[in-house]
């Protein structure tokens, strides 16, 4: 078995393992005011992260990418960044972070870290000197601050809407109104203004020295913006092509910015690397992740799919071909701390598999939480087994895996917080029509006795149900047919067999099961229907199944399993 924890060497063949790092790890999300609280304040912080990093090691992960830790009001769980180059005081020190930082490295673990660059906090100083400036002024030039419409201009200059409910501008003191996609709290950039452009690469300098070894760039897709006059109407902006050239989304121009973190990132050795979070047209991701730009894009296509053996199949071998053009690796990723987590999305019975025809189905909490979180409708064993499946699936592909906080522990989405401990901007301003993200993001729990289940000493910042000591990290541990155990013994094996970036599909002669072979032989078989699929009689030796029977193969794979097989 081996890890990064037991040697620097990290993948078994040695093509794979001369590669560039990022093309084939394993990413594990953390979201950090929800892992773990040393300071018993209910809020993760930077020094609960570091006591426990030997379960991240044990896990077996190539890296750890942390969702922003800086200092934020928390309007957007902290996505609205109020200082770039710092530590939030309630999450801990830059001190506290080198210590991080540190730790994981001498584990051989990688740091990746969340920037974003759309839009910063309106407690950034920036956006404090806009105010206090007044319009016209030079400070008002870093946003995007605009005349309103109307005789008085007291209404907002266009109808357009945030992507968390009701209108993208809000109006100041003095009558102007500033552009926020996001929240209210959080002022779109202009990114047509050089100091714009030369704080981020300050902000990417700074954190680059300090060891960190890789980016994740928040809405990479919206931050150059044309609003020249006349502003079109939502309706004129929904009916124009995102070809390049749409006003706010998708710009070629954004590429620009992009080239120049270019430079940024393969100044250091090892360059620094970057993943796009860019919900652009499939066609346009190869922009982002070629390695003029950021190099590596999100996709997200496994999130919004059912647990189906032909969505499945398209969507890999799409991402793959996508993957080829650029000359990246594909990215793979079934939960974030944006969606619904996959074991509640598979485990949803009587509920339509997708929504309307072009929505994205269940981000954003719809469906279950919005028909009222009704029990009858989850059906949790099914969910995990499935989510297990899936997840064994996806670690078997070539490429990168991106994995989410919890989903380890077989989690399923939290739907038993009350309307007023609920955290997401989208549930007031959808007048609380849509529930948000936070049942994704509820503190994790790692042991089944003790307050906060072991997540600190003095209660957690969101309600962790009763059923969470079922899913404790010190229970699942010590359970060999648990899903922590499953993922270690996957993250490990995964290293040992890991092969060149190449996929070839096997017939199974079923619609519902899937077959695919890595050049060296490793292989994976996932069954997404209920019948048992008899595996060929050549196939090889069952190193790994998703039901928990590693080993003692009938040559059967059973209903909602993945195997994997290995050639001796
Ligand atoms: C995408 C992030 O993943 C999400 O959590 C955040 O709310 C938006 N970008 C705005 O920053």
């Amino acid at each position: 078995m081996i890890s990064p924890a037991d040697t620097d060497h990290r993948f078994a063949d040695p093509a794979v393992d001369t590669a560039p790092w990022w093309r084939q790890a394993t990413v594990y999300q953390i979201y950090p005011r929800s892992f773990a609280d040393a300071d018993g304040d209910g809020l993760g912080d930077i020094r609960g992260i570091r006591s426990r990093v030997d379960y991240l090691a044990e896990l077996g992960i190539d890296a750890v990418w942390l969702s922003p830790f800086y200092p934020s009001e928390l309007a957007d769980g902290g996505y609205d960044v109020a200082d770039y180059r710092d530590v939030d005081p309630r999450l801990g020190t830059l001190a506290d972070l080198d210590d991080l930082i540190a730790a994981l490295h001498a584990r051989g673990i990688k740091v990746v870290i969340d920037i974003v660059p759309n839009h910063t906090s309106d407690r950034h100083a920036w956006f404090r000197e806009a105010l206090a400036a007044g319009r016209g002024s030079a400070a008002r030039e870093r946003y995007l601050f605009r005349e309103g419409s109307g005789p008085d201009g007291a209404e907002p200059p266009t109808d357009w809407t945030a992507a968390f409910g009701g209108s993208a501008w809000e109006r100041v003191a003095d009558g102007q109104w500033y552009l926020h996609s996001f929240a209210i709290e959080q002022p779109d950039l202009n990114w047509a203004h050089p100091e714009v452009r030369a704080d981020f690469v300050h902000t990417l300098r700074f954190w680059s020295d300090r060891g960190v070894d890789g980016f994740r760039i928040d809405v990479a897709h919206m931050l150059t913006k044309d609003l020249s006059e006349p502003l079109p109407s939502a309706a004129e902006l929904a009916a124009m092509p995102v070809d390049g050239t749409h006003p706010l989304l998708d710009r070629d121009d954004v590429h620009e910015v992009y080239a120049q973190w270019r430079e940024v990132f393969d100044s250091y050795d090892p360059p620094r690397t970057a993943v796009a979070e860019a919900w652009v047209a499939s066609d346009r991701v190869p922009k982002y992740a070629s390695p003029e730009s950021l190099g590596q894009s999100f996709n997200f296509d496994l999130l919004v799919a059912d647990f189906d053996a032909a969505q499945f199949r398209d969507i890999v071998a799409h991402n793959i071909a996508l993957a080829a053009r650029s000359g990246s690796s594909s990215t793979w990723v079934l939960s974030n701390h944006d969606v619904f987590r996959h074991a509640t999305r598979y485990g949803l019975i009587g509920l339509p598999a997708t929504d309307e025809p072009g929505a994205v189905p269940r981000r954003h909490g719809g469906g279950w939480l919005e028909a009222g979180a009704d029990q009858a409708l989850l059906d949790r064993t099914a969910g995990e087994r499935r989510a297990r499946a899936a997840s064994m699936f996806l670690l078997g592909l070539p490429g990168s895996a991106y994995l989410y906080q919890g989903e380890e522990l077989g989690l399923h989405e939290v739907a038993e917080i009350a309307a007023d401990e609920r955290q997401d901007p989208t549930f007031e301003r959808t007048n609380r029509e849509q529930f948000g993200r936070d049942g994704c993001r509820v503190p994790l729990p790692w042991t089944a006795e003790g307050p906060s289940f072991g997540f600190g000493t003095n209660g957690a910042h969101l309600p962790q149900p009763a059923w969470f000591a079922d899913h404790a990290a010190d229970v699942e541990a010590h359970d060999p047919a648990s899903t922590l155990s499953l993922y270690r013994r996957a993250l490990a094996l995964r290293h040992d067999l890991q092969a060149a970036e190449e996929l070839t599909w096997v017939e199974t002669h079923r619609a519902d099961v899937l077959h695919f072979a890595r050049p060296n032989g490793w292989q994976v078989v996932t069954n997404f229907g209920a019948e048992p699929y008899a595996l060929p009689a050549d196939a090889g030796r069952v190193v790994l199944s998703s039901a928990g029977d590693d080993g003692a193969s009938t040559g059967v794979v059973p209903g909602e399993t993945t195997v994997w097989l290995a050639r001796d």
